[in-house]
């Protein structure tokens, strides 16, 4: 089962002097990459301008509120003579396979944490906070960081000891085994690796997914750095690991819970970091966990979205 994630295109056709008000509403909406075209339109003989304001919004839970919200101060301003007729709001869902087209070009650089950026050009970005730059040029699989959960694992991400010495066998090695179940589009493996990780296995269960994240993982500059694997959670997966990623629906991750414990991927000194449960579901997740012997060490939510960090007890 995968997690959907869509995007919204909102166009909002008006007349050209709404054009910054409406440009406006749609940044304040959330919307990224705010485009906007000039359209000329035969009107009783004569040639009239209108212009069509794009924007485009995650399509994530709270989506409909969004658009409501709009609607209601399109029709106040137009109520106070702030904004001038026609104003007419269409939208359309942007299906996977139409984010390789315009909307990678227009959605700007994108700031996680306090040392992501990421973009999803091969062009040039502007990084004065010198952050670890990932680049996701191929969109195949899931994860531009765009939707919370992706987000929210980042973040526990970025405070994890990925780069800290561990011991094997009686002798140091430099950076942490890291193993990402579900990688979409590679971006927590890639994160990962560029933080420092000894070792990255990435694993997802769509070889589409897998491309574009090994692709993507060329493109960062690590690809010697992780190894990618095709497998339906850990059934091709061997060995032991220091973090564990997983941004995955609940289901999927209540079965992870429990095959991580027992085909003993986890050291007493690992960490999981976990996301992609509903808010709902973490009702009925975390008691499991801890029935299953994990200890959360943290959990956040966001945009009906839980994301943990466990450890084993
Ligand atoms: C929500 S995406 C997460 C992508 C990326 N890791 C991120 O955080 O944005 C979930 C990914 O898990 C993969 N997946 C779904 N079921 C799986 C399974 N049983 N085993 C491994 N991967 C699976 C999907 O193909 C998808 O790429």
């Amino acid at each position: 089962m995968q997690l959907m994630f869509a995007w919204l295109e909102i166009t909002v056709t008006t007349d050209s002097v709404n054009a910054e008000q409406v440009h406006g509403l749609l940044d304040t909406l959330g919307c990224l990459g705010t485009a906007q075209v000039w359209k000329l339109e035969p009107d009783s003989g004569e040639q009239q301008v209108t212009t069509q304001l794009v924007g485009y919004l995650p399509a994530t839970e709270d989506v409909t509120e969004k658009l409501i919200w709009l609607q209601e101060q399109i029709d106040y301003a137009l109520a106070h003579g702030w904004l001038f007729k026609p104003v007419t709001v269409t939208t359309r869902i942007l299906e996977s396979e139409e984010w390789e087209g315009p909307l990678r070009e227009v959605l700007p650089p994108l700031l996680i944490g306090d040392k992501f950026l990421i973009t999803l050009t091969d062009s040039e970005v502007d990084n004065p906070e010198n952050r670890i730059v990932l680049r996701l040029r191929s969109l195949g699989g899931f994860g531009t960081g765009h939707h919370p959960t992706t987000k929210m694992c980042l973040e526990f991400l970025e405070k994890a000891m990925v780069a800290v010495d561990r011991e094997v066998e009686s002798h140091q090695t430099k950076g942490r085994r890291v193993l990402d179940v579900g990688t979409g589009s590679g971006i927590l493996a890639i994160a990962a690796a560029k933080l420092g990780a000894k070792e990255v296995i990435a694993t997802d269960i769509d070889d589409a997914a897998l491309e574009a994240a090994k692709e993507n993982a060329k493109r960062n500059e690590v690809e010697g750095k992780i190894k990618f694997v095709k497998s339906d959670l850990l059934r091709q997966v061997k060995g032991q690991f220091d973090i564990v990623l997983s941004n995955l629906l609940t289901p999927l991750i209540k079965d992870l819970a429990w095959q991580l414990k027992s085909r003993e991927v986890l050291t007493q000194d690992s960490l999981w970091i976990a996301s992609g449960v509903s808010s709902e579901g973490w009702k009925e997740v975390k008691p499991l966990l801890a029935k299953l012997g994990y200890r959360i060490i943290d959990e956040c939510e966001l945009a009906g979205w839980v994301a943990f960090k466990a450890e084993l007890c």
